[in-house]
């Protein structure tokens, strides 16, 4: 299939669940930001359906998805330029996932390496809906021909899985309905690291505050975070090979890259052979001077809600125009009775 034949749009994702994170605007949000007004549409979604999936407390996700929203918007996504709206208020999401359920196979989905770590030894007990999230995840992709999503590196397994899906719909139903999308995993910091172990991501859910940066620590605690922050006793070598091997020194140097618009190649250029005593300083300074008027407008945005649920509205008027009739079309492709 001529992937040509679409449109370019971007669309992507993210949950309400937790505060946002240091991973979350490196990894995604800052990019999003960064693709509006390249004469691609670009349409940005608080995925309140995906959160469900684990238990959330009501009230917490409602503050959650205004609190979400209010990052996007002082991150610099602007509704005016972008579709920006919640999932659960364009039903197409839901009613698309449907039909992809019934396109995507079990074994696709037991091969999902998010499902594995975050069922763990539970799997009989989590909820069908965190089994079946990627199909959703597929349906608020295609349900508006998306081309272009740009994610974090633990996504990568998701979108691919959207290609599978969108690629058995075109081949059973012999269509070219729906595109193969692309991921875009693209910068120094699409994989942020715990700030306590390296291995692992930096996530909105891992036990210690003190592993992660969140977007609404003030300057205190983001100086103590990183100071705090595992490192070995190694300086900075003059080269990033030097890095091999020292997964939480390579950490702090993607998170500098990303923060500072750089390559880890130029950080390293600028602090070879710096100590940690240097460079920690350094690196809590720059993610305070980038942070801080972020948090602040985040802030001033959450005091009015009213105003935040109206940009929801109006993006979700706006999603619904696209959504609607392509999940329309895919009625017809399957073979359901429209008669109303
Ligand atoms: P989530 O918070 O899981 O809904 O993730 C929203 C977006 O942030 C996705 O594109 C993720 O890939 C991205 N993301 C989350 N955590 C990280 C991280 N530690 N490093 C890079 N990207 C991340
Ligand atoms: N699964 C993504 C995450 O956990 C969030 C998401 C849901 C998403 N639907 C999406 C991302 C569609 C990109 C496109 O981070």
């Amino acid at each position: 299939m001529a992937e040509s034949t679409f449109t370019p749009r971007v669309f992507s994702g993210i949950k309400p669940s937790g505060g946002l994170t240091l991973g979350n605007y490196l990894g995604a949000i800052k990019r999003w930001a960064e693709m509006q007004g390249k004469g691609i549409e670009t349409i940005y979604c608080v995925v309140d359906l995906h959160a469900i999936t684990v238990w959330q407390d009501p009230q917490d996700l409602h503050n959650g998805t205004r609190e979400v929203t209010a990052g996007l918007i002082a991150s610099g996504i602007d509704p005016a330029t972008s579709i920006l709206f919640n999932q659960s208020q364009v039903s197409a999401h839901a009613e698309l996932a449907w039909i992809f359920n019934c396109v995507a196979r079990v074994g696709w989905m037991n091969r999902m390496t998010q499902f594995k770590d975050k069922a763990g030894k539970n799997a009989e007990k989590v909820s069908l809906g965190l089994y079946a999230y990627p199909a959703l995840m597929a349906a608020d992709i295609l349900v508006y021909h998306a081309t272009h999503v740009p994610v974090g590196e633990d996504q990568k397994q998701h979108v691919e899985l959207t290609r599978d899906i969108a690629a058995k719909f075109n081949h059973d139903y012999k269509v070219d309905f729906f595109p193969l999308t692309n991921p875009v995993i693209e910068g120094p910091a699409t994989r942020v690291m715990n700030l306590r172990d390296g291995s692992k991501k930096m996530s909105k859910s891992g036990e210690s505050d003190m592993e992660r940066i969140n977007m609404l620590d003030d300057a205190d605690t983001i100086a103590r975070k990183f100071k705090k922050a595992r490192t070995d006793p190694e300086p900075l070598p003059d080269t990033l090979e030097g890095l091999a091997g020292r997964p939480e020194a390579r950490n702090l140097v993607d998170i500098y890259a990303g923060l500072s618009d750089q390559t880890p190649e130029a950080v390293i250029a600028d602090y070879a052979g710096a100590g940690w005593g240097r460079f920690k300083p350094a690196l809590a300074d720059l993610a305070v001077a980038r942070l801080a008027p972020i948090s602040d407008e985040m802030k001033r945005l959450m005091e009015d809600p009213g105003e935040l649920d109206r940009i929801l509205a109006t993006g979700a008027d706006k999603a619904e125009a696209i959504a609607r009739p392509i999940l329309e079309q895919t009625y017809d492709i399957v073979g359901l009775v429209r008669s109303r």
